[in-house]
């Protein structure tokens, strides 16, 4: 693996709500923070999983690493070259190299194209390319992706869930992408289905050298496909580590509470007798009104420690000096001199 293919820095995006009513979130006037300083790299041909509950801000960032929202105020480079959000061309240069595979691939197909012309959609200068060309390329994709000839004539409605997520693939392949943002991709397949698509990417990033960004609530589907983990919890990175690292020796309590199935990943009201359910915390650190570590440093915003190659957004990591700074700060702030 050699340089970052892209490195993303204090990543944040903000939505205007509609409501007044605000519950529970890092709301903030009209708006709603859905990331917050969100950094990370991937390196070509790695798989970069990111984890995390419904709602934490998956899909949203999916979604701007396409160029589909422009973020402010953050660094995002591919291949070394920053991207200016407010250049056509580089966010263009952004769509051209990272493609996007949606969790419902219903959604994502139009019903009343062909599989052919679906296919199509993700080449790159169609309007320049000779028609042989472009067939050569659309069977070239569709081979890859294992999907049979014949279904090429088909419509979205006639072919299963499977051969749908392989067309949306196909698509995206087709216009000879180089990173792969994967928005749960199996999570509406059945099973065995799932298995044969994982399989198919896994093969699929061997064969073309791709990098995956691999989106998932599903703690299996991260052990068997991805070589690095982030786990994100409204809107921001706690963890970012190794698989195996994540895996045998979690570090931020809520990491370590997802591995040991404290919380699950579809709510974080389902806590075990053991622990407090509490909303994320608009102040200091976002866990503190579930973490059973609390401690007094957790009313500050906690930094980014790293160690041994593990980055982990909590105070227990800091060291001793730092925390005894932080706490007298905190003391004095109450007028509490002793
Ligand atoms: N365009 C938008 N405008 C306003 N709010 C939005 C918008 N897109 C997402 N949100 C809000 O941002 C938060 C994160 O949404 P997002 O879809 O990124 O979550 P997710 O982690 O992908 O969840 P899931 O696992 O359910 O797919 C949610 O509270 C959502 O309602
Ligand atoms: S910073 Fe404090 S509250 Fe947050 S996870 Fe770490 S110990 Fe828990
Ligand atoms: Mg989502």
């Amino acid at each position: 693996m050699s340089d970052p293919h892209l490195e993303v820095e204090n990543l944040s995006m903000r939505f205007k709500v509609k409501t007044k009513i605000l519950h529970g979130s890092a709301d903030q006037g009209k708006f709603k923070t859905v990331l917050n300083s969100v950094s990370f790299a991937i390196k070509e041909g790695e798989t970069f999983g990111i984890v995390g509950e419904t709602g934490s801000g998956k899909t949203t960032l999916a979604k701007t690493l396409v160029g589909i929202y422009k973020p402010k105020n953050c660094t995002i480079k591919l291949q070394g070259k920053e991207i200016n959000f407010k250049k056509r061309e580089d966010v263009l240069s952004l769509r051209r190299s990272i493609g996007i595979v949606f969790q419902d691939p219903v959604g994502s197909l139009n019903p009343r194209l062909r599989v052919f012309d679906i296919i199509a959609e993700g080449l790159p200068d169609l309007q320049k390319m000779k028609k042989g060309e472009k067939e050569t390329k659309i069977r070239e994709a569709a081979k890859l992706v294992e999907l049979p000839e014949s279904k090429l004539e088909s419509y979205p409605p006639e072919i299963s869930g499977g051969e749908k997520q392989r067309v949306s693939l196909a698509r995206t392949l087709a216009g000879g992408k180089k990173i792969l943002v994967l928005d749960e991709p199996t999570s509406s397949l059945d099973v065995s289905i799932q298995a044969q698509i994982l399989n198919l990417l896994i093969k699929l990033k061997r064969e073309l050298s791709i990098s995956y960004i691999f989106i998932t609530h599903d703690l299996n589907v991260i052990k068997f496909m991805c070589d690095r983990v982030a786990v994100l919890y409204y809107g921001q990175l706690l963890e970012e580590g190794s698989t195996i690292e994540l895996f045998e020796r979690p570090r931020h309590p809520y990491t370590y509470d997802l591995i040991h199935a404290n919380v699950t990943l579809s709510s974080t009201n389902l806590y075990t007798t053991d622990h407090e359910s509490g909303e994320p915390s608009t102040e200091g650190c976002v866990y503190k009104n579930s973490c059973p570590k609390r401690f007094e440093p957790c009313e500050r915003n906690p930094p980014v420690i790293v160690r041994n190659g593990v980055r982990v957004k909590c105070w227990l990591y800091e060291t001793q000096e730092n925390l005894n700074g932080v706490i007298s700060e905190i003391k004095k702030e109450l007028g509490d001199g002793s």
